[in-house]
């Protein structure tokens, strides 16, 4: 099974945007996912409560480290509270295979992301890249030069910048009813569709996890509810 952590110690920078995001657009795919919610405010279990029945089921499991999730499950994806540190933060790594950690382009965010990051590098499993840590750039505004400036910051680290993701009310309004972006219709999402592609080519990619993973594509799932296939 392969296990994805959105991690930063920071609040607010997405990482229940992310992880429930990430768990819609790979059941479209056709992953059966698990989401395991350890924040106590519990937001990504009451986004799960809200899951209309007609889009593709995502399975709440107990955030227990001990808890497994059923056995047809084959990607268990993570959302974790801000603050996390120490021995807890280090089992979490080193039950993933893959850590996202979302930044917001502010120059705070981008300070505390870097320390955050240097502590990370110190956690064994990511020093051997036993785990593979990505960053997202989240709530980007257009025309913001933040890639680059954050591809500078992050000169020094082993940590790619795997996409960014657009500031738009089409997180927040989905995110309501219990919907991410990925099951949003094209005339609304299909920008933010656009976005989460090098997301998902860099988890599919063995250079996010060291073993082989579904070839389709949001898109190409995007395609196929467009014409019926
Ligand atoms: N890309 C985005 N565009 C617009 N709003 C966003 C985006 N990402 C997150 N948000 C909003 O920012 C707030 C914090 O996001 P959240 O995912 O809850 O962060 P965290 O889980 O890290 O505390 C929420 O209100 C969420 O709807
Ligand atoms: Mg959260």
């Amino acid at each position: 099974m392969r296990t994805i952590a959105v991690i930063n110690a920071k609040g607010g920078c997405g990482k229940t945007t992310i992880a429930t995001s990430l768990a819609s657009a790979l059941a479209w795919e056709g992953h059966v996912v698990a989401l395991a919610d350890m924040d106590p405010q519990q937001s990504t279990n009451d986004w799960l409560k809200h899951r209309p029945e007609n889009y593709p089921a995502l399975t709440g499991i107990d955030a227990d480290a001990a808890a497994r999730p059923p056995s047809d499950v084959d990607t268990l994806i993570i959302d974790t509270p801000a603050g996390l540190a120490g021995n807890e933060l280090e089992q979490i790594i080193k039950r993933a295979q893959t850590v996202l950690v979302p930044v917001l382009p502010s120059p705070v965010d981008m300070r505390a992301a870097w320390r955050f990051l240097s502590h990370l590098q110190e956690i064994r499993a990511v020093r051997n890249s036993d785990t593979i840590v990505g960053l997202i750039a989240n709530r980007v505004r257009p025309q913001t030069i933040i890639y680059r400036e954050l591809t500078g910051f992050l000169e020094g680290f082993r940590v790619p910048v795997i996409g960014q993701l657009r500031d738009s009310m089409n997180y927040v309004r989905a995110f309501e009813k219990g919907l991410a972006v990925a099951d949003l219709p094209p005339y609304l999402a299909f920008h933010d569709w656009e976005e989460w592609e090098p997301v998902l080519a860099w988890i599919r990619s063995k250079k996010s996890q060291g073993k082989g993973a579904s070839p389709n594509s949001l898109l190409a799932a995007a395609m196929q509810r467009l014409t019926g296939g």
